[in-house]
């Protein structure tokens, strides 16, 4: 019984919706089957239409109020347009130095990082570790945050409502932190913040120059760690854009500032 709690947990399944148990099998056999839709009205349906509606103005209107990190993350953490909060462990908010030139934007916390309330703690963040030591850097000269600070059940995406509901927090933080260069880590921040549909394996790599709330940085993408583990070949990309990241900070950033080698 533990065991198969635990499976659920780790599945996402965290909220009971009803007290008697529903054989939903016998339900659907019961269930008259849905007539076949004739060819041509099929073709003839409309598309599906994804329409986001969340109604930002209070998100804007809590992140640009905060003056500092430590508000934002307390205006985020008081915020209720997000439902991943409702079932996150806690906020996971950011690790690392916020007074770092550079600022490295994830997906969303994952089951150790939800445990923990920090990004990038569990295994992939250890590869990250390991990534960025091989150029010299370490958390003391980044600073890590996410697309979403809650984490999605069961390690799930987030839809594209939960990146929008987050939004306006995740720029006034990269706004407040104001690192002169970004790295997107993995397709999801890859694509909200350069606003292409193009998937990380054609878009790594490649800098661009990026505003957010009026403040310039120059950007790349990156592969996921997590995507790393499961394709260790990828690691020679990872390892051209790790190198292809220190030379950027050796032009962008002065000796001082950077530190690379205390
Ligand atoms: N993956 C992410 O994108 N972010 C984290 O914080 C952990 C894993």
């Amino acid at each position: 019984m533990l065991a198969a709690l635990d499976w659920y947990r780790a599945a996402g399944v965290d909220l009971a919706v009803g007290e008697a148990p529903v054989d939903r099998f016998a339900a659907s056999q019961a269930a008259p089957r849905p007539k076949p839709i004739p060819a041509a009205a099929a073709v003839a349906a409309p598309a599906t239409v994804v329409t986001l509606e969340t109604d930002l103005s209070q998100a804007h209107a809590l992140a640009a109020a905060a003056q500092t990190l430590d508000e934002l993350k307390v205006a985020l953490q008081a915020y209720d347009g997000c439902a991943l909060k409702l079932r996150a462990t806690q906020i996971a908010f950011s690790d690392g130095n916020p007074e770092a030139e550079i600022m490295l934007v994830g997906e969303a916390p994952g089951a150790e990082e939800d445990r923990v309330g920090k990004p990038f703690v569990g295994k992939a963040g250890q590869l990250l570790d390991r990534m960025l030591a091989s150029i010299g850097l370490d958390r003391s000269k980044v600073y890590n945050a996410n697309m979403v600070p809650w984490r999605p059940p069961g390690n799930r995406e987030p839809s594209p409502q939960e990146i929008l509901s987050c939004q306006p927090f995740l720029f006034r933080q990269i706004e407040l932190v104001a690192p002169k260069i970004l790295v997107t880590i993995g397709n999801v921040p890859t694509q909200a913040l350069f606003q292409t549909k193009s998937g990380i394996t054609r878009t790594r790599g490649q800098w661009r120059e990026l505003t957010i709330n009026g403040h310039v940085m120059q950007a790349m993408p990156t592969l996921h760690p997590a995507y790393l583990l499961r394709q260790p070949a990828a690691k020679a990309q990872a390892w051209r854009d790790m190198l292809s990241l220190k030379a950027a900070i050796e032009k962008h950033i002065s000796a001082g500032e950077r530190r690379l080698d205390g």
